[in-house]
C-alpha cells in the first residue's frame, strides 16, 4: 500500500505541535500499527497508551483525523492516504505528553457511586428469582470497556468544562446550580448507574445521586456518544433517556410520589427495572 505521511501531535501540558512521520503501511495494518513503527524507526520517544491491540483494554483512545477512535480498531485501509492521517490526544482531558491523556478524572466520578447491593435471596437456598429479559437489558452496559471517548467528545465535559470541583482531600464535590464548578458525570457514569439502578435484584435508589450529584439534566440528547462508543452501546436510548424519565417521575411527578408513597406504606417493592428502546 506504500508509504503514508501521519502528522502526529507531539507535546505536553506546557504546549506542544504536530510533527510529521512517514510509515511503510502494508494490508490489515491499523492506526497502532503505524504509531508502533514510527516508535520503532523515527520517534523513540513517542507517548502512547495501549495494552490488547484487540479493542477491549480501552487504552489507545485518541483522536484519527479529528474523531475519536481506538487507534487498535483504526484500518488503515479505511483511510484516505492521499493526505496526511492526523493523530491528537483526546482533547476533553488534560495532557501528559504525546498522545497520553490524563484520564483519572473519570475515576473519581466512579466513586461516587454506591455499588451494587441486592436484595435478600428469594429462596431458602439463597439463590434469587429474575427475568431473562430484566438479565438481558442491563448486559449491554456491561459491555464498556472504559475508553471514555464518550466522555472525550461529550460537549458538556469538552465544551463546557462540567468537571466539578474537589475538596482538600482531592474528593470530587459538585457545585450547586448552573455554574463552571458544576459536576456533569458523563455518558459512561450514566451507563455504569443504569446498568445498577436497572438490576432486577439491586436495592440502591442512585436517582438522588443522578439529579443531584451527577447532573444528568445537563445531558440534551445530542447522542455524539452514542455515535463514537466503539462497543455500539445505545448510550443514549437504552441509558440516559429512561434514567431522565425516572429521574422526572421521583422529583417532579406529583402523580408518581402520590403513587409511591402509597406503594411505600403497602409495602411493595419499588420495580428497577425500565422500558428498553432498542433491543
Ligand atoms: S447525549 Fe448527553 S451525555 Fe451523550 S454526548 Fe450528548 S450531552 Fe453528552
Ligand atoms: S460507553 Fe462506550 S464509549 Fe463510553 S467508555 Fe464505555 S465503551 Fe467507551
Ligand atoms: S490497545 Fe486495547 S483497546 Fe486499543
Amino acid at each position: 500500500m506504500g508509504k503514508v505521511t501521519f502528522r502526529i501531535w507531539r507535546g505536553d501540558k506546557s504546549g506542544g505541535d504536530f510533527k510529521d512521520y512517514q510509515a511503510e503501511i502494508s494490508e490489515g495494518m491499523v492506526v497502532l500499527d503505524a504509531v508502533h513503527q514510527i516508535q520503532a524507526t523515527q520517534a523513540p520517544d513517542l507517548a502512547c497508551r495501549w495494552n490488547c491491540k484487540a479493542g477491549k483494554c480501552g487504552s489507545c483512545s485518541a483522536e484519527v483525523n479529528g474523531k475519536p477512535r481506538l487507534m487498535c480498531m483504526t484500518r488503515m485501509d479505511t483511510l484516505p492516504h492521499d493526505q496526511p492521517v492526523m493523530i491528537q490526544p483526546m482533547k476533553a482531558f488534560p495532557i501528559i505528553r504525546d498522545l497520553v491523556t490524563d484520564v483519572s478524572w473519570n475515576y473519581r466520578v466512579n466513586k461516587l457511586i454506591p455499588p451494587f447491593k441486592p436484595r435478600p435471596p428469594d429462596a431458602p437456598d439463597g439463590t434469587w428469582r429474575m427475568g431473562q429479559e430484566e438479565v438481558d437489558r442491563i448486559q449491554e452496559f456491561r459491555k464498556c470497556i472504559e475508553c471514555f471517548l464518550c466522555q472525550n467528545v461529550c460537549h458538556v465535559l469538552r465544551e463546557h468544562h462540567r468537571f466539578g470541583q474537589t475538596d482538600e482531600k482531592g474528593q470530587l464535590t459538585s457545585g450547586q446550580g448552573p455554574s463552571e464548578a458544576e459536576l456533569f458525570g458523563g455518558p459512561r457514569f450514566m451507563i455504569r448507574v443504569a446498568s445498577l439502578e436497572m438490576h432486577p435484584l439491586d436495592t440502591v435508589n442512585r436517582l438522588p445521586l443522578l439529579q443531584k450529584e451527577l447532573n444528568i439534566g445537563l445531558c440534551n440528547i445530542t447522542k455524539c456518544c452514542t455515535e463514537v462508543c466503539p462497543e455500539h452501546i445505545h448510550i443514549t436510548d437504552n441509558g440516559i433517556i429512561p434514567l431522565k424519565e425516572r429521574v422526572v417521575d421521583e422529583f417532579y411527578d406529583p402523580l408518581m410520589w402520590a403513587v409511591r408513597k402509597v406503594g411505600e406504606a403497602l409495602g411493595v417493592r419499588r420495580r428497577k427495572s425500565l422500558p428498553m428502546v432498542n433491543p
